[in-house]
């Protein structure tokens, strides 16, 4: 049992990792700007602060004594704000919070950063080196949103430079995370549903077609928290189901949302997904167990034909 203080705990992403690393075993403290009545924290200990203020960031780790610290807490939307605002909002965040944890000697400190540093979608054109993107894709971000999320990861390289290995640090990039609850029909963080983004990939191409359960996602962080001694220190991660959130496969719907990209989509056949999965699954042992498939109760086409 660890205990582990979740910033952001109380967001779309974090009531779900809260309550998924507590049904672990573990023992949670939740902060966010206020306290939450969501039924997920029901039980759980919540502490209200704004991070963005490096003392106050200080005072809830110096309360809660925290042996593992998950950092949620931003702006988790592309242009839902004025860019400098991401921009402040995000990269001060980081520092207030990731700065606070270093200094109070947390053992493991883990950020979320997001596969939207990569710079897809940039009006200017995209065009990767390879499909698909992994880890080793080089980041190109092309809003404030992406640019803070590097900053993100930047700071924990940062932090490793002033602390050694006396702090164990890890960031993750989530892909598009859809709830229990959404795959029953509740909106989505862009507010259509899973089905309605199913039927409209123009809708989906925006995150290049990826998806991660919550569950996965808190299946994800309890593996790598307990493997965090024992792999390189400051490593990066995406998190993604094992397939992409579409009907169609790739190999046809990338050239269509994004040109140029005719050969090297060639490989993406079937349910297969632009964002590979391979480092946490090789680093750590982690699998995500979710697909959209067996959420809405339907059958891959090859595993029909099979
Ligand atoms: N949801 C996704 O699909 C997704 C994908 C990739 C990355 N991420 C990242 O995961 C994290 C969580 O995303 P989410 O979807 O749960 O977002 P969210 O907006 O639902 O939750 C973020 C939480 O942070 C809190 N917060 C913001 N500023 C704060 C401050 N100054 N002090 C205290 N709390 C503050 C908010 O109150 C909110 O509850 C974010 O860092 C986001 O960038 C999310």
């Amino acid at each position: 049992m660890t205990r582990i203080l979740v910033t952001g705990g109380a967001g779309r992403l974090g009531r779900s990792l809260v309550a998924g690393l507590a049904a672990r075993g573990h023992e949670l403290v939740s902060v966010d700007r206020d306290v939450s009545d969501a039924p997920e924290l029901s039980g759980i200990a919540q502490l209200a602060a704004d991070l963005s203020d490096a003392d106050a960031a200080a005072a809830v780790i110096a309360e809660s004594r925290p042996e593992a610290l998950i950092h949620l807490a931003a702006i988790a939307v592309p242009f839902s704000a004025p860019e400098d605002v991401i921009m402040r909002t995000n990269a001060g965040l980081a520092v207030s919070v990731l700065g606070a944890a270093a200094a109070a000697g947390v053992p493991r400190v883990v950020a979320a950063s997001s596969p939207t540093v990569l710079g897809y979608g940039a009006p200017a054109g995209w065009l990767p080196d390879r499909l698909p993107l992994d880890e080793r894709t080089p980041p190109r971000p092309w809003n404030a949103y992406g640019l803070s999320k590097l900053l993100i990861e930047q700071t924990i390289g940062m932090l490793r430079r002033q602390t050694g290995d006396a702090v164990r640090f890890a960031a993750f990039r989530p892909c598009y995370v859809i709830a229990p609850e959404e795959w029953a029909g509740a909106p989505t963080q862009q507010g259509h549903t899973v089905v309605e983004r199913l039927a409209d990939p123009a809708l989906s191409a925006p995150a290049v077609f990826n998806y991660v359960d919550a569950r996965d996602v808190s299946s994800f962080a309890d593996t790598l928290l307990s493997a965090m001694d024992d792999i390189p220190n400051g490593e990066v991660f995406f998190v993604g189901a094992d397939d992409a959130l579409a009907r169609d496969p790739l190999a046809e719907l990338m050239p269509r949302f994004f040109p140029g990209t005719e050969r090297l989509a060639a490989e993406l056949t079937g349910t297969r997904s632009a964002f590979s999965n391979a480092k946490a699954r090789e680093l750590l042992g982690w699998r995500p167990r979710h697909t959209w498939r067996e959420e809405l109760g339907e059958t891959a086409a090859e595993e029909r034909v099979a």
